[in-house]
């Protein structure tokens, strides 16, 4: 903790904060993909995902950079939010038996998180560019595009083949 919202004053501040906000989630994220890779099946959704981890621990580091150039400490705040998310993942999943429905579920679950860090990373991207750090929103841009490509992958290997197999 450290930085509480009564300390949020300025863009800047409210820019920190969410940039430790993102800093959090995404090493949350790291933690709860090997458990999404393995209940996965389909050997498209595993490979994709276990890429994704790999993009993962690559945004960790690009937001460690991120901190670095602005000139502040990298540090996390809580985020309920993917807490929730994360969580609700994980139990929706644990109910499952069938594999190809829990497939379908594992994607839905990875895209809420995905979206979740879109809209992180695009309100971050603004106010970067705002408070004059295009250094920053450069940095930022490569994680929002590995984000927004995952999202669409996710929906491609539902649409073409784990939708229509949970249905049956
Ligand atoms: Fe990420
Ligand atoms: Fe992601």
């Amino acid at each position: 903790m450290g930085f509480f919202s009564k300390d949020i004053k300025t863009l800047d501040d409210l820019f920190v904060h969410t940039l430790r906000d993102i800093y959090y989630a995404e090493k949350q994220i790291e933690k709860a993909l090997p458990k999404m890779i393995d209940k996965a099946t389909n050997p498209q959704l595993k490979a994709g995902l276990e890429k994704h981890l790999g993009q993962t621990k690559g945004h960790i580091a690009r937001v460690e950079n991120v901190f670095e150039l602005h000139g502040v400490k990298a540090k996390t705040v809580n985020c309920p939010a993917i807490d929730g998310i994360l969580e609700e993942a994980d139990e929706v999943s644990g109910d499952i038996d069938d594999k190809d429905v829990l497939d379908a579920a594992l994607i839905a679950s990875a895209q809420a998180v995905e979206h979740y860090e879109i809209t992180r990373y695009g309100t971050l991207i603004a106010w970067a560019k705002q408070l004059g750090r295009t250094d920053c929103a450069n940095v930022l841009a490569n994680n929002i595009k590995e984000e927004q490509a995952t999202d669409r992958k996710l929906t491609e290997i539902a649409e073409a083949k784990v939708n229509l197999q949970a249905a049956e």
